[in-house]
């Protein structure tokens, strides 16, 4: 017979651990962005720990303003709201932490590790198959950051148009359900802040990177080629020119292309 693999609230929760307190899921089949909601619900008040976890997003975002495809039944779409307290300079290290949470909650469900591309790409095969994107909410009075919307989608199940079809990919399912791997994520990413403090994920972050020892281009500096010879302790991207010209990329706003990929 064949395993049902719909993602649902109960579904979910009969994957998590008795003392996850599930009170803290949202469930929604459709809607526009669980990013946007968790940024709205975080305005409003809700506590650490709010999860969001969609089945279809209509307005599905991705970094540098770009649209990430959600289709009905094609993946997971998930926000974790988080109040961390944590130095300006932890919170960088927020996003590069969760990608590593993302690909262990994965790995759990698939066997399979994915690959990480700086900042928080995860890959198989060449191909994009999670898109992870962390967004600081602040206070409307302060301007301070209060608080930290990670959203993560996972392709699972996805057909995509033909304009995807060369870049992005799904995860192997076989075996593997949809409502076992929300249940992951849910665990793993509310460990984020944890995550954080002991630095505990640099190792595997750095052993699992696609990026080290390969050339890149940064796209916002056409024609730039740069070796990638390490990640340092804040995240930061380690370039070297031909030339000996050394420089270290934060994770803000800027993207690198590998070979071959997006
Ligand atoms: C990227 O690849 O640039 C990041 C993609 C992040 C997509 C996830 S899906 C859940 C959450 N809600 C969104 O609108 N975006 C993130």
């Amino acid at each position: 017979m064949m395993k049902e693999d719909n993602l649902s609230f109960d579904g979910i929760c009969e994957h998590l651990p008795q003392s996850f307190d599930k009170s803290k899921i949202r469930f929604f089949h459709v809607i526009n962005s669980t990013n946007t909601e968790a940024k709205r619900m975080a305005a409003e008040g809700a506590p650490d720990g709010t999860i969001l976890i969609a089945n279809c997003q209509t307005a599905g975002r991705g970094r540098l303003g770009r649209s990430f495809y959600s289709p009905e039944d094609g993946g997971i779409y998930f926000s974790i709201l988080l109040r961390p307290k944590l130095t300006m300079k932890d919170m960088v290290l927020v996003t590069v932490a969760a990608s590593v949470a993302v690909a262990d909650a994965i790995f759990a469900v698939t066997k399979v590790y994915p690959q990480i591309k700086w900042v928080n790409d995860l890959y198989l095969d060449g191909k994009k198959v999670c898109g992870i994107l962390a967004e600081l909410v602040s206070n409307p009075d302060s301007g301070e950051p209060e608080a930290v919307v990670v959203g993560v989608g996972i392709n699972c199940k996805a057909v995509f148009p033909e304009e995807l079809q060369e870049i992005a990919g799904n995860i192997s399912m076989e075996g593997a359900d949809k409502n076992s791997l929300a249940a992951e994520l849910s665990v793993r990413l509310s460990n984020l802040e944890e995550m954080v403090k002991t630095k505990s994920f640099l190792q595997k972050y750095r052993e699992n990177s696609m990026v080290i020892g390969r050339y890149v281009t940064l796209l916002q500096e056409p024609g730039s080629t740069y070796l990638v010879t390490g990640i340092g302790d804040c995240g930061e991207l380690k370039l070297e020119s031909d030339g000996g010209e050394k420089r270290s990329l934060t994770t803000g706003e800027i993207s690198i292309r590998l070979a071959g990929l997006d």
